[in-house]
């Protein structure tokens, strides 16, 4: 979606449909821009609030046809619901609202009308990044699978933000640039959710990692089972050995040589399927398990975004790869496997594989001696339970856990903590080896976690990121429809866009 910026005023701006946010108010009483369309519009939008028949509710739409009156053919009221309540995510999903009822109307083109360069505390070049997010973030349709049209239209092409209050618009221009890059960043973790496993092999996503490497300047290396092998990564090769597609481990790092900055390690699962393997998962349902490399996509999304936006830190993202598959290579429940950091363990289940991969992960990011360290794991069923649709759990640093709540308020994807106390880890005490892989039904979440911090290396900050249930989900949000949600980019780039400011 090519997406620009214009000082025209409402009175000047030709276009297809330009869309118009609204508060909800008793008494609508325009001022400025706002007062300028609605006389040109002859008290049109003024009565069609005084009627009821539009209240601005959040989301709600209404398309009114100027008719000659202005050079805009059609305005598009959108909802906003209460000024008071207006956040980013607000703006992000109305710009997504009325992306989609343009492209619904069969439009390629949509102007977007930015007022107020102040308003409620939101500036117009937050609010555009917003507008810009918000409206590729919409208009995302995984559609690369089907050779027959089904009737969905194709997203917009283009999109023009109108901000004729605007103090800047080079200022506007570079926020549009911001949202824009974040925005596709999640659309390539959306697209390698989406994927299949036949397709979304260990191979593949490699592939994509090294494609998001050249198009950004990241550098990206990759272990193969060989050198797992050699430096003792038996925990995640234990998890592979039931599968035909070689395990692989993708580094993508930004700014590389520059051991000035602070230096974050984002870890991500990537289990390409996740069949539960001798520990097999019950079959209903089972085709959701594509989407069990959703951290590993968030991590490869958010490296993408970090290196196009230039972010003054020193970021590694690392994403151990491997199916979870049954066979007569597999492991078995029971058998003891020696991970990098060196410690045992004995696996109870072979279903609990998220946990094996990225201890191994962890222990390996510790060679780049990380200031923070952050994983990102579709890891347990329990975290739907807990919290839902609404919250992704996390565990591990206060500090770091306050980065990601003030990150994930404004990007949407918020994080809720559970505790890591020690008495936990009794439920990990194994009979024959240092630790087991589960720790029973109780605090399922907790204990994945808890597995995880035995395998971070000393002295190092660090978070774990449940995202079960919400990386890959059956319902459609304002600006997610179906299907892989590329959770963690937006939330990992914004908090690490405010790293210094929080310092
Ligand atoms: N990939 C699953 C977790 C999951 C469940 C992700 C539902 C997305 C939706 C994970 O590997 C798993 O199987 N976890 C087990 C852990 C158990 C064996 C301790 C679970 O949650 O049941
Ligand atoms: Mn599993
Ligand atoms: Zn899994």
């Amino acid at each position: 979606m090519k997406i620009t910026a214009s000082a025209d005023s409402v009175g000047q701006h030709a276009t297809p449909a330009l869309a118009l946010g609204l508060f909800e108010a008793n008494e609508w009483a325009p001022t400025g821009p706002l007062a300028d369309l609605n006389r040109a519009m002859a008290d049109e939008i003024r009565a069609v609030m005084a009627e009821g028949d539009f209240r601005a509710k959040k989301n709600e739409t209404l398309v009114l046809y100027t008719q000659g009156r202005l050079p805009a053919r059609r305005i598009i009221l959108v909802g906003l619901g209460k000024a008071e309540d207006l956040s980013p995510n607000g703006i992000r999903q109305a710009a997504a609202t009325a992306a989609t009822k343009a492209r619904d109307l069969g439009l390629s083109e949509l102007s977007v009308l930015l007022l107020g360069h102040d308003r409620d505390g939101i500036g117009s070049d937050k609010a555009a990044e917003a507008i810009a997010e918000g409206a590729i973030l919409g208009s995302y349709v995984f559609r690369e699978l089907k050779t027959e049209d089904n009737g969905v239209r194709p997203a917009i092409e283009k999109l023009v933000i109108v901000a004729p209050e605007a103090p800047s618009l080079s200022e506007i221009e570079a926020s549009i640039r911001v949202g824009h890059v974040i925005a596709e960043s999640t659309a390539v973790a959306r697209d390698l959710i989406n994927r299949p496993a036949n397709i979304a092999t260990p191979s593949h996503i490699v592939a994509a990692a090294q494609d998001i490497a050249e198009g950004t300047g990241l550098a990206c290396h990759v272990l193969d089972k060989a050198k797992m092998a050699s430096l003792g990564m038996h925990l995640l090769l234990s998890v592979n050995q039931g599968g035909n597609e070689p395990a692989q481990m993708v580094i993508l790092e930004h700014n590389a040589d520059r051991t000035d900055l602070p230096c974050i390690a984002l870890v991500g699962k990537g289990i390409t399927f996740d069949t539960g393997g001798i520990s097999l998962k019950p079959a209903q349902g089972m085709e959701a398990m594509k989407g069990d490399m959703g951290g590993a996509a968030a991590v490869l999304g958010a490296m993408r975004a970090v290196a196009l936006l230039g972010l003054p830190l020193r970021v590694v993202g690392l994403t151990p790869l491997t199916e979870n598959m049954p066979d007569a290579q597999a492991t078995r429940p029971g058998d003891v496997v020696r991970s990098l950091k060196g410690l045992t363990v004995e696996v109870i289940s072979t279903d609990a594989e998220g946990r094996m991969i990225l201890a191994d992960a962890l222990t390996y990011a510790g060679k780049y001696q990380p200031d923070a360290i952050f994983d990102i794991a579709t890891l347990t069923g329990s975290r739907i339970i807990a919290l839902g649709d609404h919250a992704a759990a996390v565990m591990g640093d206060d500090q770091l856990i306050k980065r990601l709540t003030t990150a994930g308020e404004t990007t949407g994807e918020r994080v809720w903590p559970l505790p890591l106390f020690e008495a936990y880890g009794e439920q990990l005490k194994s009979e024959v080896a240092d630790l087991r892989n589960v720790g029973g039904r109780e605090a399922g979440s907790i204990t994945g976690g808890f597995f995880l911090s035995r395998f971070v290396p000393e002295n190092t900050p660090w978070v774990h990121i449940d995202i079960a249930g919400l990386s890959l989900t059956e319902k459609a949000t304002p600006y997610a429809p179906k299907g892989g949600t590329g959770f963690g980019v937006r939330l990992f780039v914004e908090m690490l866009r405010r790293w210094k400011a929080n310092e």
